[in-house]
């Protein structure tokens, strides 16, 4: 008797205190535990509970507010995610009250981003999107279908291609790369897979083939003397140049996912202090602070840019040692490019 009692009482306190119910059946897109490689993640709410006002989605930081519209069930919102876990909350509100809500717990992974544990990650999984069953429940209001010129030919007005109303904010950095610019997506987004994600295949209409360096060299010829030079680079010789460049675009020079320096030291965190510019060759430090400079400072062989880490390492590849901008096994032959005597 007195369990009943308990659970009664719980029931009536939570209908008083007005916690929102859960609804399963609230967030139509991302499915829970999705593991992302983008720093977006589309969040697609069906608000069947008539009786709402209005839609929060809440971030650690950050909250969206959709207003519900008269015979609109269906609310889409692309939000960007945070490197590391993230938790987004959905709640509906009613006279400012939660009256129902959902969420889901994400993850974007990136190796080139602090705050990402590999070990949380047996739980989380990449789901694609492009399959006939998800693409259905959309096909109401979106067009599905694909009218990207396979001719290498941007439409003359790229918001008409149907994968503009869905992608468009991902092409919203400062600067972006031609193919994803003009929406040629499917030059690179052709379905085919590569040798890291064969068991991948047929899992999305989209698929783009994992190495990608193939298909970043029909375009830029260089990929082969690259791949041919005497030293090479190990995430070049893997053909995985989406590790250092976004293919879509981002805020830095060459489309890179940091800036230079910081590119390099994430993966060479050791090099940061320049010890080793002259070390190597038996000279002490060249000043009194430690090592050679690397940044902050004008680089006297490229005029109007700075001096950084690929002032004196070409990051694709080289025919000298430590993949040094010159010819040899001698390091010091680098010097000259910027003291001459
Ligand atoms: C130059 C080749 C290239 C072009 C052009 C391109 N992509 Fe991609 N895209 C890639 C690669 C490579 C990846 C995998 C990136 C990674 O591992 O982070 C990717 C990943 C994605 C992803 C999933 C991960 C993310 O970054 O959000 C989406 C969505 C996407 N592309 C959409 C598009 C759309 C839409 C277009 C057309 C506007 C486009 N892409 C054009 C190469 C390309
Ligand atoms: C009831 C109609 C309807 C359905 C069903 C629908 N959408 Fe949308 N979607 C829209 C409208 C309208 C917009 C334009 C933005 C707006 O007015 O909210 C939009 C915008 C979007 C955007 C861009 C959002 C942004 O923030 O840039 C994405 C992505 C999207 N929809 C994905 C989907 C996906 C995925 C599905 C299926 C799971 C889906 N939509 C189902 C009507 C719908
Ligand atoms: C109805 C909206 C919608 C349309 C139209 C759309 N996409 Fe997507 N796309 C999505 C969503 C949602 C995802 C999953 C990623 C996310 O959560 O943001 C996605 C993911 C992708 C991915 C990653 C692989 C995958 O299958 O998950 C690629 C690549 C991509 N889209 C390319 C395209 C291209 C190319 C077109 C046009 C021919 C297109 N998309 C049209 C909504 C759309
Ligand atoms: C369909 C042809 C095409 C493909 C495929 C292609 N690119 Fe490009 N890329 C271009 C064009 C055209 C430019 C010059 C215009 C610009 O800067 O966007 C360019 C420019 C660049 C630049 C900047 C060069 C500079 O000097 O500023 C980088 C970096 C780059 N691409 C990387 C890649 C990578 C990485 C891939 C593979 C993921 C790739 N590209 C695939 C056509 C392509
Ligand atoms: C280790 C990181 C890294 C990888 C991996 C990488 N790049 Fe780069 N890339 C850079 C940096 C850094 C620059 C800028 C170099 C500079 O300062 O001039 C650059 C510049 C470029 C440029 C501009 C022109 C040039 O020759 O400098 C192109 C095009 C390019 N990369 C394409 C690619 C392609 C294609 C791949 C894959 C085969 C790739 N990159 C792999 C770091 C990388
Ligand atoms: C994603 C991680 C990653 C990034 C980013 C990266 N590297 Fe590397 N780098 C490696 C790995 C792995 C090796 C060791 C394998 C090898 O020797 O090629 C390496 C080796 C090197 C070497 C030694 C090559 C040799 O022949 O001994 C140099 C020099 C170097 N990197 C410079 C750079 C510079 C400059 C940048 C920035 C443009 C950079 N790296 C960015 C992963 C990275
Ligand atoms: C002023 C020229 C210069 C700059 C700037 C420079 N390096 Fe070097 N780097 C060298 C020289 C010279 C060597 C060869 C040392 C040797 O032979 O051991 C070298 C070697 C390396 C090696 C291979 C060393 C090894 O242990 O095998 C890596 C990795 C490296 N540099 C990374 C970087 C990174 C990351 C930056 C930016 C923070 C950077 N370098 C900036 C000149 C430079
Ligand atoms: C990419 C250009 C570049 C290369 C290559 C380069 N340096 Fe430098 N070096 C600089 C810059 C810039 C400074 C800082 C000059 C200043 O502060 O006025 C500097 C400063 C120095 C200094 C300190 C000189 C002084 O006046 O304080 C020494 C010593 C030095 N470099 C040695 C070397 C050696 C040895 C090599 C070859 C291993 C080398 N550098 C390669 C750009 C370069």
């Amino acid at each position: 008797m007195s369990f009943k009692f308990i659970y009664l009482f719980l029931l009536l306190f939570t209908t008083i205190s007005g916690n929102a119910q859960e609804i399963s059946s609230l967030i139509l897109q991302p499915q829970d535990k999705t593991r992302y490689i983008g720093e977006s993640s589309t969040f697609v709410i069906n608000a069947t509970l008539k009786e709402a006002d209005y839609i929060v989605i809440e971030q650690s930081d950050i909250t969206t507010t959709l207003e519900i519209k008269p015979q609109k069930d269906t609310y889409c919102k692309t939000i960007n995610l945070n490197p590391g876990e993230n938790t987004v909350f959905v709640t509906l509100y009613k006279d400012a009250k939660p009256i129902g809500k959902s969420s889901r717990v994400l993850y974007f992974l990136s190796e080139l981003f602090e705050g990402v544990d590999e070990y949380e990650l047996d739980e989380y999984k990449i789901r694609f999107f492009h399959q006939d069953a998800k693409e259905k429940k959309c096909a109401s209001c979106h067009n599905m279908t694909s009218n990207i010129p396979t001719n290498n030919e941007a439409l003359e007005d790229v918001t008409k291609t149907t994968c503009y109303e869905c992608h468009n904010s991902m092409i919203s950095t400062k600067n972006t790369h031609a193919p994803a610019a003009n929406w040629l997506c499917i030059n690179c987004h052709n379905g085919k897979f590569g040798e890291y994600n064969m068991q991948d295949k047929g899992a999305s209409k989209y698929l783009v083939a994992d190495p990608v360096a193939k298909t970043c060299a029909e375009c830029h010829e260089d990929v082969k003397e690259w791949e041919e030079s005497k030293f090479g680079h190990g995430p070049v010789n893997d053909g995985r140049c989406e590790r250092c460049h976004n293919p879509h675009g981002s805020d830095n020079e060459f489309f890179l996912r940091k800036s230079i320096w910081e590119l390099c030291t994430t993966c060479h965190a050791e090099k940061s202090n320049g010890q080793h510019v002259t070390s190597a060759i038996g000279f002490g430090a060249p000043n009194k602070s430690g090592g050679h400079p690397t940044r902050d400072r004008e680089d006297p062989a490229r005029p109007g840019r700075e001096l950084t880490c690929s002032g004196c390492h070409n990051p694709h590849g080289s025919g000298g040692i430590s993949l040094l901008r010159m010819k040899g096994t001698m390091p010091y032959g680098v010097c000259q490019r910027c003291h001459k005597k």
